[in-house]
């Protein structure tokens, strides 16, 4: 068990890229970590970190221009990904403290809905997004592709289910 009060959420910045690697078990996803973070400079991301006392625990990546605002009549709708807790931290709350924190950003921002896709394997993600009021929207074949730390190009083809929740009700602006 660790403290978790001890854990503060906060917005990413460029000293953070190294940390978001996890000493290397996600080196393959820097190139589209420093894209995430030069698109959350430009305000078209957001990127939200988990810091205990000496390292980053966890993160939520959140995209404020997602494909998936056309599904829902134009409504702003953020789209989360890269959520992830380190093992060691997972279970204590601050899973959920990411959700709260990146969802409370949206609704700031005047966003109707927040959309996740979660592999159709990953059960305990799904239980957990039912528990923060996400219901199933859609499937997802789940296929996407990014280059690597070493310029390969890498496909991934996950089954995935779309989650969505509602983040506020009535005058949701539309772009
Ligand atoms: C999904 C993930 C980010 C959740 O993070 P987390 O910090 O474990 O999340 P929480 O602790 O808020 O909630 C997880 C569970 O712990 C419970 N919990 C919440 N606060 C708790 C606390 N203080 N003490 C004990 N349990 C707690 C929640 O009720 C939830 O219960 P569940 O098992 O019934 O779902 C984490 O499990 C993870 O990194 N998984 C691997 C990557 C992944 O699957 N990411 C999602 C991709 S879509």
């Amino acid at each position: 068990m660790v403290d978790t009060l001890g854990v503060r959420i906060r917005t990413a910045t460029e000293s953070d890229l190294d940390a978001l690697e996890w000493d290397g078990k996600y080196a393959h996803f820097r190139r589209v970590y420093r894209q995430a973070l030069r698109e959350a400079q430009r305000d078209r991301r957001m990127i939200f970190v988990a810091e205990a006392t000496d390292q980053v625990v966890g993160q939520l990546f959140v995209h404020l221009h997602s494909i998936w605002k056309s599904s829902f009549g134009g409504a702003r709708t953020g789209y989360f990904h890269s959520f992830r807790v380190k093992p060691h931290f997972r279970n204590q709350g601050i899973g959920s403290r990411l959700l709260w924190t990146a969802e409370a950003a949206l609704v700031d921002r005047n966003y109707a809905n927040a959309v996740i896709s979660v592999a159709k394997a990953n059960l305990r993600a799904q239980q957990l997004y039912r528990q923060h009021g996400y219901s199933v929207y859609s499937e997802d074949p789940g296929e996407w592709s990014y280059v690597d730390h070493r310029g390969r190009l890498r496909h991934i083809s996950e089954p995935a289910y779309v989650m969505v929740k509602a983040l506020r009700y009535g005058n949701a602006p539309r772009d």
